[in-house]
């Protein structure tokens, strides 16, 4: 069951970006303080004692919420960004889109083999976007302690390419 005070601050907004696509705006939800310290909360609750060193967020919703995670967990906070944005010695890892592919960048020093990683994102759609920070992550030889998504789509089962018991989703939709 959704908490209603968090659904009612993320709007449906219909037929955006493309006609038959309802957007899950979150504006609201960045908009109240009461909204984002619940919500903050929502997707550390589970990962408390986890013992959680660093939490990365992806490029640029994922940026969010991310660093209010990375202050409630008193951890690192690192980005995972689109190409061509970080500077110095990069991993990187592509991944499919509907047509196409694209590519995320992390900071090779970033992470160490012996962090305890928590990955958020806004929203967990196909998965595609989350899989390619597990690929990236695992790359540099750290733990994932867990996925933590503010908003998931039931119906794209993105789920399926995460490992169940660590994915965490705050509203299903
Ligand atoms: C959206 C969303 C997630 C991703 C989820 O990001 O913020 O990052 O798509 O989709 P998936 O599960 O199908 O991979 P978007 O690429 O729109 O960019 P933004 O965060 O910069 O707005
Ligand atoms: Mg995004």
């Amino acid at each position: 069951m959704n908490d209603p005070f968090l659904e009612k601050h993320i709007h449906d907004i219909p037929d955006f970006p493309k006609p038959g696509i309802v957007f899950k705006d979150i504006s609201p939800l960045l908009a109240s303080t009461e909204a984002r310290i619940k919500m903050t909360e929502s997707l550390v609750q589970k990962f408390k004692k986890d013992n959680i060193n660093v939490v990365v967020g992806i490029e640029s919703r994922g940026f969010l919420f991310g660093m209010l995670m990375a202050n409630a967990l008193n951890a690192k906070f690192v980005m995972v960004r689109k190409p061509g944005k970080l500077p110095g010695e990069l991993i990187d890892q592509e991944y499919e889109l509907e047509y196409g592919t694209d590519t995320i960048e992390i900071q090779q020093n970033a992470i160490q083999s012996n962090d305890n990683v928590l990955i958020h994102d806004d929203v967990l759609a196909t998965g595609g976007t989350a899989a390619a920070a597990h690929s990236l992550i695992s790359k540099l030889g750290a733990e994932i302690a867990g996925y933590s998504f503010m908003i998931e789509l039931d119906f794209l089962k993105g789920r399926e390419k995460l490992p169940a018991s660590k994915t965490h989703s705050v509203l299903h939709f």
